[in-house]
């Protein structure tokens, strides 16, 4: 039988519980996607596991070992051009990665973000939700372009923050979302339910302007 998959690689950088939950829905036949492999900037990392149980080619490029950013992309440019992936899939990759690196790649390179961006693109986004006394938090799966977390959105999941939550209980919920809306934007661009163009997404022949949304309760 011929193999139809669309082909994926899959780029980490920690515990991969989002690739996992891409794995998951793969097998369950949620997701038609072949991960041909998983690629991280540090070594030793439970993503890393995963990929060696699921028998997916994994490797490690370091960008400790590399000079400089473009030398170390250079590397994780052929690396992953050997596979020739229909999409690239960011699951905790804590790497910015630069234009010219982008550029390789123009609208098929996904990532999450936990935050419903535009609020709080970068860093430690739970504890600044909390901070900033949100009623909601989330996270987003974006476009990745040029700009760092600003590209077109996918789909968002609402979490609320209750009374009582810290940053690592916040975090743990936002994660359950991420595992439920990574494999639906996924899904929306294999099927071209949702189309990357001129820098924004296409619906039904209508630009969307807000993205698909969902709350977890
Ligand atoms: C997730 O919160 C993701 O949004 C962020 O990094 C974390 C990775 O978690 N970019 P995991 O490695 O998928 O468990």
């Amino acid at each position: 039988m011929q193999n139809t998959k669309d082909s994926v690689v899959v780029l980490l950088s920690g515990s991969g519980s989002n690739f996992q939950a891409i794995i998951d829905a793969s097998k369950k036949n949620e997701l038609d996607i072949k991960i041909k492999a998983v690629i991280s900037n540090t070594p030793g990392v439970k993503g890393l596991k995963r990929a060696n149980r699921e028998n997916i080619p994994s490797k490690v490029i370091n960008n400790n070992d590399y000079s400089s950013r473009s030398k170390f992309e250079k590397s994780l440019l052929s690396e992953i051009k050997k596979y020739s992936p229909k999409y690239i899939i960011l699951a905790g990759f804590m790497r910015v990665l630069s234009s010219e690196f982008i550029d390789n790649f123009n609208g098929v390179i996904l990532n999450i973000h936990p935050s419903l961006l535009p609020k709080f693109p970068g860093l430690n986004t739970h504890k600044r939700a909390l901070e900033a006394n949100e009623e909601w938090h989330g996270c987003t799966v974006h476009i990745v372009t040029k700009e760092l977390d600003a590209g077109p959105p996918i789909i968002q999941c609402r979490v609320p923050i209750k009374k009582d939550d810290d940053d690592r209980l916040l975090a743990s919920r936002v994660l359950i979302a991420e595992h439920l809306i990574y494999k639906k934007a996924i899904k929306l661009m294999l099927t071209k339910q949702l189309i990357y163009r001129d820098n924004k997404l296409i619906s039904l022949n209508e630009d969307l302007i807000t993205p698909i949304q969902i709350t977890l309760e």
